[in-house]
């Protein structure tokens, strides 16, 4: 199975490979070639479709895309779907700096990852979303993964996300769960 996926994030479409292979056997993720779309959605939700659609309108075959981001309870939600740019730079090391000083002094740590996964095809639309709750460390820690992972500790973890195994990050984070349950249910569909 072939599945174009609208992201041009080189860490989400390893992720995705490593989700979606296990239970999607045989398939081959293509990234996007188009000019991103404007994510201009008030939720992760509909962030997700407007890229799967974008994904879908290019390239005329059934297409994959994700939204997510991450919620900090004290801080009202956000940075939330603005996550990806909450500094002006827009880079990760920036964004994890910003929400560790918008932190500074603030007991409640509480903050959950979200991810809204969508599916287009030409015979429907399907979203699933997941989430995966934590605590926002202190200081930054580990090399591995990306965006807000170095600040994440996942609830029954003593190590933050970018500490673990990829493998051990896929089977517990919003993104892992989001896109087995998605993959579950494009199993059950008929091929396009
Ligand atoms: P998106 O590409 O518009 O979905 O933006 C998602 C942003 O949320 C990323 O750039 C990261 O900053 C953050 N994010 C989403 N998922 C993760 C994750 O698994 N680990 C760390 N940061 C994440």
């Amino acid at each position: 199975m072939k599945l174009v996926v609208g992201t041009r994030n080189a860490h989400k479409i390893a992720e995705l490979t490593e989700i979606l292979t296990p239970v999607l056997g045989g398939l081959e993720l293509e990234p996007a070639t188009g000019e991103a779309p404007e994510e201009d959605g008030t939720t992760f939700y509909a962030n997700a479709l407007i890229k799967a659609r974008a994904a879908f309108s290019e390239s005329g075959r059934p297409s994959i895309a994700d939204d997510s981001g991450i919620e900090v309870r004290a801080l009202g939600g956000e940075p939330g779907v603005r996550s990806a740019r909450y500094a002006a730079s827009g880079l990760d090391e920036d964004n994890t700096a910003l929400l560790l000083t918008n932190l500074e002094g603030i007991e409640d740590r509480q903050a959950e990852f979200v991810c809204a996964a969508a599916y287009v095809t030409a015979r429907g639309e399907y979203v699933i979303e997941r989430r995966w709750e934590g605590t926002i460390s202190q200081t930054p820690s580990g090399g591995g993964g990306f965006g807000y992972d170095p600040i994440f500790v996942p609830h029954g973890s003593s190590v933050t996300a970018a500490q673990m195994e990829p493998r051990e990050k896929n089977e517990a984070s919003h993104r892992g769960q989001a896109f087995r349950a998605l993959a579950e249910l494009i199993a059950t569909l008929p091929t396009q």
